[in-house]
């Protein structure tokens, strides 16, 4: 993408640099051990690969800087434990890449707010990160990637953006999604495994009318998914995954608005049977397109139980799985058989 440069500022350079000599970066002895970088007038990068808190406080907030808008801030590998109040003075960047820094324990919002109407990306992965002002997402009105997998995370609020696209809070600790009126409405991919979460905020996904991607496997949702737990609205919604998580039971409408071409994975749980009144709906869903029904690694036991699956014309294809005494597919159960003995 071009940057959003502005074109006053465009016009601030041209009527400037003749005059004064407007510098696009300080003087590099003002920010070191940092580096600032420019390409072209339109992008500027500033990288950092060492430095303390100070250090980088005073690159931003004491360093002579002429023109604050700049397109990447790097900042990887640094021990450094916050990003504190006006970590960045009044500069604002398009992309934040602030990864592997594993100590950094907390983002103060005063660093992200000079950035709330550029800012399109954060990637704060691999750090060690429990406290984020997500309070201040619904200013970041330019917002769509916010990337904070491999942090140390374990409660997250109530989330509101119309901007973001995608969210990434992967292998933190989180244990709770806060209840109330989530809102995400742009949001395709939407990654939650490798958390502990028991349970999700109700209607959660029931305004996520772009959803493509749902990843919550490896949380503790099982044993019984309520009735209403993921109510999904997207036409587009390709991938629900739901392995490793203890589930046995899901009540009838736990899971709805499955399309033609959404491929559910409930792979490594703990399912015995598949219940006719909760299972039936979702196969019948996926029938006429590419979507199918992971249940590979659940202990199921091939008896009468599952007569409805085996006997309706075509559903036992959309199902991958095996039976826990002979493993044979369920896919290859013989329909004229469970009609002799089950019918
Ligand atoms: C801030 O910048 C001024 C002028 O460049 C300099 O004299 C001063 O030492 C700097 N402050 C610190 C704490 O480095
Ligand atoms: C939602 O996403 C689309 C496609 O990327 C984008 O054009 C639109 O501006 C976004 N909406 C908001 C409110 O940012
Ligand atoms: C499902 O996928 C097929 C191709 O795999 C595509 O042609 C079709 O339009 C898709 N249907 C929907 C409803 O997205």
């Amino acid at each position: 993408m071009k940057s959003g440069f502005p074109i006053t500022t465009w016009l601030l350079f041209l009527f400037t640099v003749g005059s004064r000599g407007l510098n696009l970066c300080p003087p590099y002895d003002e920010i070191l051990p940092c580096g600032c970088y420019p390409h072209a007038i339109a992008s500027i990068d500033f990288l950092c690969y060492d430095g303390t808190e100070s250090e980088i406080h005073l690159a931003f907030n004491n360093a002579t800087w002429d023109v604050t808008e700049l397109r990447f801030l790097t900042m990887n590998g640094l021990s450094i434990e916050k990003l504190p109040e006006g970590a960045f003075g009044d500069v604002s960047f398009q992309e934040m890449r602030l990864q592997y820094n594993e100590v950094l324990a907390s983002v103060h919002a005063t660093a992200l707010l000079p950035s709330k109407n550029r800012l399109v990306k954060i990637f704060l992965d691999y750090g060690n990160v429990n406290a984020f002002p997500f309070d201040i997402l619904p200013e970041m009105t330019a917002l769509k990637e916010l990337k904070m997998g491999f942090n140390s995370l374990t409660e997250v609020p109530v989330l509101r953006s119309n901007s973001l696209e995608i969210l990434d809070l992967a292998f933190n600790r989180i244990r709770s999604l806060k209840e109330g009126a989530w809102s995400l409405p742009n949001l395709t991919t939407f990654r939650l495994l490798g958390n502990e979460l028991m349970t999700l905020p109700e209607g959660i996904v029931s305004n996520m009318e772009r959803l493509v991607s749902f990843e919550c496997q490896m949380n503790r949702l099982g044993p019984t998914l309520p009735k209403d737990l993921l109510n999904f609205a997207s036409s587009t919604l390709n991938l629900i995954h739901l392995a490793g998580n203890g589930i046995s039971r899901l009540e009838p409408g736990a899971i709805t608005g499955l399309q033609v071409n959404t491929t559910m994975c409930l792979h490594q749980n703990s399912f015995e049977l598949l219940d006719e009144a909760s299972f039936r709906p979702i196969v019948e869903s996926i029938l006429s397109g590419s979507g199918y029904l992971d249940l590979n690694g659940n202990p199921f036991t091939c008896d009468c139980d599952l007569a409805w699956l085996v006997i309706n014309e075509g559903l036992r294809f959309e199902v991958n799985g095996f039976c826990r005494d002979n493993e044979i597919p369920l896919r290859d159960l013989d329909p004229e058989e469970y009609i002799q003995l089950c019918t």
